[in-house]
């Protein structure tokens, strides 16, 4: 009998877990939706391998103590998007940590979580920027789905091929929303959006380098390094480091 797909998943999983020294067990979030997360995992021919609870030798090996650029370089993925929005956030004149805030917007879409990014993504960073940096990020995501003229900000054509023309935000974003127009640093969060570049040109070439002064002044790198602090959020950077842990 042929094999579902769902099968053949699992069976391509398994024949790279036996590739690996130690078994991994993706977390549920990894694959909820494609399988049913109530139901049992398939069994694991454990063989007396061990689980996995170190780096995972598929990725490249970060630093011992990571900092931020190590997990542009050796964890998140294309970073062109956020290069080029903080370029041209800087070239509209904007203030040192508004950049930052471009640089880092979508960095949970790049390397951790992609749905409510801003909020992860803003948590991700708020021990480590000032304040108005990661409320900026925070909001950014639900401001992309609210035009305001007077920033010159139309609502995204590419939402309507992405979301279709119907689409309408969710009863929390609106509210979201409607507190974030009244806070202080509601022009902080829209000049990300202002800047963030829909269509980006994949012939500029920015290079990371171009914003270390930025990032040096602006991004409190911890002496241990990111995930091995003791911060609110360093769990989370350790998961980016080591995605695969079985705990
Ligand atoms: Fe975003
Ligand atoms: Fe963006």
């Amino acid at each position: 009998m042929a094999m579902t797909s769902m099968e053949r998943a699992e069976a391509a999983e398994h024949a790279m877990s036996q590739e690996l020294d130690r078994i991994v067990v993706k977390s549920v979030i990894y694959t909820s939706g494609e399988r049913d997360p109530r139901e049992p995992l398939p069994p694991q021919q454990a063989q007396g391998k061990l689980y996995m609870m170190g780096p995972d030798p598929r990725l490249p090996r970060m630093p011992e103590k990571p900092t931020l650029f190590d997990f542009f370089k050796y964890r998140f993925g294309p970073s062109a998007h956020v290069m080029q929005s903080a370029r041209l956030a800087r070239k509209n004149g904007v203030g040192e940590k508004i950049v930052l805030a471009c640089l880092l917007h979508d960095i949970s879409v790049m390397g951790f979580i992609r749905g409510d990014h801003g909020y992860w993504g803003a948590q991700l960073v708020e021990p480590y920027v000032d304040e108005e940096v990661s409320w900026a990020i925070r909001h950014h995501q639900v401001l992309r789905f609210f035009p305001d003229e007077s920033f010159g900000y139309k609502y995204p054509d590419s939402y309507i091929r992405l979301f279709g023309k119907d689409y309408q935000p969710e009863p929390h974003l609106q509210e979201a929303y409607r507190r974030a127009r009244e806070h202080k640093w509601y022009e902080s969060s829209r000049l990300i959006t202002v800047n963030d570049l829909y269509s980006f040109d994949p012939s500029v070439n920015v290079e990371l380098e171009e914003f270390t002064d930025v990032v040096g002044r602006h991004f409190k790198q911890p002496k241990e390094g990111l995930g091995f602090d003791q911060s609110p959020s360093a769990h989370m950077w350790r998961t980016m480091n080591h995605p695969s842990k079985y705990l």
